[in-house]
This record gives C-alpha cells, structure tokens and sequence, in this order.
C-alpha cells in the first residue's frame, strides 16, 4: 500500500468544477538532491563557483521543463539548492551575486544581461522562467554593499551584507521579487537583515503570494505578519533537518497550511546525510507531497498539482484580511467545559525529552478511556479507543509541554502531542519512530494561551492524514477529532506557538 517514496494525495479540491477552471492554477515544486561543494570552507575563484553551481542550475533546468509540459504555472526550488551548506563568510564569496532591489528597478536579466556585472546566476534563472514561461523561485546568494560609517548602521565591518536570499522571477524573466530571509539557523555565511522584510508578489494566475524561508516558518516575523496581512498563498524553500516525532517537516508544513488556513508551496533539499527530505503542495483541504524512505535512492522528486486560489483579492472578494485559523470556531469537541476539566486527570505521570524539551508523559493503558495530562496549568486532554483489529502490543503516551524550546534555536511552545513509544519501556516515549501498526481513534484536546495551534496527524511510514475535525473555541481551547485513521499512528499533535512569549 505505502510503496516508498510514492506521492500521496489525500483529498480531492473541494470547489465546485465551474469555478475550478478559471480560479485554480498548476503550481510544482522541486525537491532537490542537490551537488555539493565538497569543501565549503575554501575559498573558490569566481569561475570555479560558477562551475559548480552551473551543476546545480543544469538540473533546475530539466525539472523547470518538465513542470512547464505539466501545466505548471509557478515552480519552487529549495533554500541553498544552487550553492549548498557549511560556507563561512569569506568561502562563499565567489558564490555572491548582486540582487538589485526590484522595488527599485526593472529588469530583466535574461534580456538585458550586461546591465549588472557578476548576475550569471540570476540571468539564467531569469532566462529559465522566460523559456518554459512559468514564475520561479530560487534560492540565492545576494551580497548587498553598505556604508559603516554611517552611524548608526548595523551595516557589518566588512561593508558588507550577505543574505540568504529568495528571487522571483514573472514568466517573461523579470526580477519581481527579492526576499532575505530572516529567522536564520547556524548560517555563517549570512547576516539577517536589519529588519525583517515583508515581501510578496503579485501574479496574473492567482493573485499574491508570500515568501518566507525554512526556520522562519515556525516564527512570527514575518511568517505570521504576512498571513495576517491576509496573504493566503506562502511560498516556502527549505534546507530543513527533519526531527520527529513533531517536526518533520511534512508534519509542519501540512499543520502550518491547516493552521493559518494558507496554501504552502514547500520544496526541501534531498540529502540523506543531513535527513532532508519532505515537499509538497499543501492547501487547507488537500496536499500532494514526498517524503523519501530509508533504502530509497538518493534523487530530486518533482511535484506537480491543480489548486485552488486563495487569494481573496484575486478572487474579488471582500479583502478583509484578519488570519484565519482552518479550524471551525466552535464550542469545540467537548460541548460544556467537561474535557479538560474532567476528572479523568489522575494518570500516573513522568518525564520524558521529547526533542529536547521535558515532556509530561503518561501512558495510554487501556483499549479505551479519556486522561488528562497537565505541565503546570497547561492541561492536554485525550479520549481514545484501539480499533478492535489491531493488538495492544504497541505503547503510546500523552505528552504536554508549556515552555521555551531552547535546543537548536528558541521559541515558546504549548504542545498536546500522542505519540507512539519507540519501545516498550515508558523512557523510550518522546524518541523518534516512524512506523507502527495500532489503528487509533481519538480526539486530543488543550486549552491554549495562543491563537496559533497547528495540528498535525502523521501515520506509519511516513503518511500524513487529514485530521478529520479540527475545533477551536474563544477560550482557546483546541481540538482535533480523528476517527477514521488510515495507517498506524505516529504522532497526533497540537503545536502551539506562543510567539508574544519568545525572546531573542
Ligand atoms: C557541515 O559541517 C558540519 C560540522 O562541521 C558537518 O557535520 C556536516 O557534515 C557538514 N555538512 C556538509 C554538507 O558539509
Ligand atoms: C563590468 O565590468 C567591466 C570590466 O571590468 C567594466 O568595464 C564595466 O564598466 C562593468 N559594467 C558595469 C555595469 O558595472
Ligand atoms: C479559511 O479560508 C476559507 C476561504 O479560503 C474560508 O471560507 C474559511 O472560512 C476559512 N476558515 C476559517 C476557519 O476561517
Ligand atoms: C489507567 O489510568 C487511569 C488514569 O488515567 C486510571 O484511572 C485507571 O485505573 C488505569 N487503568 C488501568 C487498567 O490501569
Ligand atoms: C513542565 O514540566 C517540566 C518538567 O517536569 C517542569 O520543569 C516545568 O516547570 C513545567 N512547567 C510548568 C509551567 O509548570
């Protein structure tokens, strides 16, 4: 059934098929096993970085011709996809471009290539949205010169700022967009901007579109800025270690989509030595997505998809443009206040690091029942019954955290997560597994202190399933009813951002 590394599409669009012809578009994105630097520390000479990334650019160059003959309308390529990982400031010199600001100025690199120096990377990017006639976004290297004296700058000693960077280019090879990422994760190659940039585009097809990239997408700035701006459609090219049980990253891409009620053009790089895999095309009732498999060989993986617009401008409606959580504002599952609140609260608890963070834990010991699990006053509440085929042999545990996640970046969380045990002794509850075989129903249920709750159900080998009610109600309370589980359950999750909580 899950044959490896196949595309699993679970949902069909839910719109009706005479406004599917003029209000869908064909979006693709590339997961890429991209051709690395072997050794990213030394320096290289222009024309050996050139040649170099010309590996990489070759590659882009087939796959953007495949989408073209499917349809595709708009291609993603992921973060570092061109120049690669582990640069320091000096050694990635060579790969440096200029990016002009294209706030500031038109152009077209493919057709005016000698207007700036040093932009071969940019013209045939350029070049290449022109020929298969399609937007594309890449991910780049962008040195922007600045002045150190003028005070106050934050301008670096070097006079100079080098930004990861996301350009796009319009179907007729015109730089419309420039996007320095903000949020970034061990890069010493790179500054953050000053400011973070809220950057989006604008496209004949299907309205506007936001760009964030990789470890942004768990942060406020400006990922959420953008979606309360009311831009429903968040381009995302990732260099993304997957972690499970919570944050593989097909678990957030298909939770952040359901959360902020947004489409996500998500394409991560390919490398199984860094565990990078896992793309797709997420909108808030369907995803078509990869994720690679142990023994699978080591390839890109294009993917093509019809979606819906959402962009409510586009679509000429009211542009009112508060965020929108995909979660129906109910009194949620438990109609009084009996869930959380309820006496089945008495489990018998531990603690377990589950990614790093202490997770309150108790087991699931019955066929079936309801428990409670509380870290402080931060309460996660679960009703579960085994579906009668598959044994008991397997463990599971509620988990609950309320804290600061502090390993590898810092960001404010409440969690309610079920998880499947990698063994059978309660310490191996929190560690990562990515199969299993008990068939769950279940509706897990938290109170949170934040409006952003990402939910997520992620089953046996590494297939997402489409919760099948996600509920929240004024008081913050959260829930996510499952009852019709495909495969064996790996991690069912209420990922609560508390970003008014972060710290730098
Ligand atoms: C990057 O550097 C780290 C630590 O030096 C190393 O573990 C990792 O394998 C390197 N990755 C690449 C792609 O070179
Ligand atoms: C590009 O470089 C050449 C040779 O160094 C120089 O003559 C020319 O003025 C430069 N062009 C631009 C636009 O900077
Ligand atoms: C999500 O967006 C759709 C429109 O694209 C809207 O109809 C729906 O109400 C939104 N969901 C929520 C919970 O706001
Ligand atoms: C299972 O745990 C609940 C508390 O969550 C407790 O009330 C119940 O007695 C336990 N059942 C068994 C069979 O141990
Ligand atoms: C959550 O649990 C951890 C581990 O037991 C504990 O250190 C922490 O203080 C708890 N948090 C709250 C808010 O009580």
């Amino acid at each position: 059934m899950f044959s490896f590394g196949t595309v699993f599409t679970f949902a069909l669009l839910l719109i009706p098929p005479t406004e599917a012809v003029d209000s869908s578009y064909v979006a693709a994105v590339y997961e890429h096993n991209l051709i690395l630097n072997p050794d990213p520390r030394v320096p290289l000479s222009r024309l050996e970085a050139l040649q170099h990334l010309q590996k990489n650019l070759d590659i882009f160059e087939v796959q953007a011709a495949r989408a073209a003959q499917q349809g595709a309308q708009i291609i993603v390529f992921p973060e570092d996809g061109l120049h690669g990982f582990n640069f320091s400031r000096t050694s990635i010199s060579a790969y440096l471009e200029t990016v002009p600001d294209p706030e500031q100025e038109s152009w077209n690199p493919c057709l005016e290539p000698l207007r700036h120096n040093n932009t071969e990377v940019l013209q045939q990017l350029s070049c290449m949205a022109r020929r298969n006639n399609l937007y594309l976004v890449a991910n780049m290297a962008d040195l922007q010169p600045c002045s150190v004296s003028a005070a106050p700058s934050s301008c670096p000693p070097d006079g100079r700022w080098q930004f990861n960077t996301n350009v796009v280019f319009r179907s007729d090879g015109l730089l419309v967009a420039r996007y320095h990422k903000y949020n970034l994760y061990f890069e010493a190659a790179f500054d953050a901007p000053p400011e973070p940039e809220i950057v989006t585009f604008d496209t004949p097809f299907a309205g506007k579109f936001g760009l964030i990239t990789c470890f942004d997408i768990l942060f406020q700035e400006p990922t959420v800025i953008l979606v309360e701006k009311g831009v429903r459609q968040i381009i995302f090219p990732a260099a993304w270690m997957n972690q499970l049980p919570l944050l593989d990253i097909i678990q957030f891409q298909r939770a952040f989509s359901l959360g902020a009620n947004v489409t996500l053009l998500a394409a991560n790089i390919r490398n199984d030595q860094l565990i990078m895999t896992g793309s797709g095309i997420y909108t808030p009732f369907s995803a078509t997505y990869h994720h690679a498999q142990k023994g699978d060989p080591e390839e890109g993986r294009l993917l093509v998809a019809r979606v819906p617009v959402l962009d409510p401008e586009w679509l000429g409606h009211n542009a009112a443009s508060s965020e929108a959580a995909a979660v129906d504002e109910s009194p949620g599952y438990c109609y009084s206040d009996t869930c959380l609140d309820s006496p089945a609260s008495t489990a018998p608890v531990f603690v377990s690091s589950m990614m790093y963070d202490p997770f309150t834990f108790a087991l699931l010991n019955a066929t079936d029942g309801e428990m409670r699990v509380c870290n402080g006053t931060f309460c996660c509440y679960l009703q579960y019954r085994w579906v009668e085929e598959t044994g008991r042999s397997e463990l599971y545990a509620l988990g609950a955290f309320d804290g600061t996640h502090t390993v590898n970046g810092r960001y404010a969380v409440q969690v309610c997560a079920l998880v499947r045990c990698a063994g059978s002794d309660a310490s191996s509850c929190g560690q990562e597994v990515d199969e299993a075989e008990s068939k769950l129903d279940f509706m897990l249920e938290g109170k949170f202190a934040s409006r952003h709750v990402y939910p997520s159900v992620l089953s046996s080998g590494m297939v997402l399933e489409q919760p099948e009610r996600v509920e929240a109600a004024a008081d913050g309370r959260v829930s996510l009813k499952h009852s019709s589980v495909m495969g064996g359950l790996v991690t069912a999750c209420l990922y609560g951002r508390m970003y008014h909580l972060d710290t730098a």
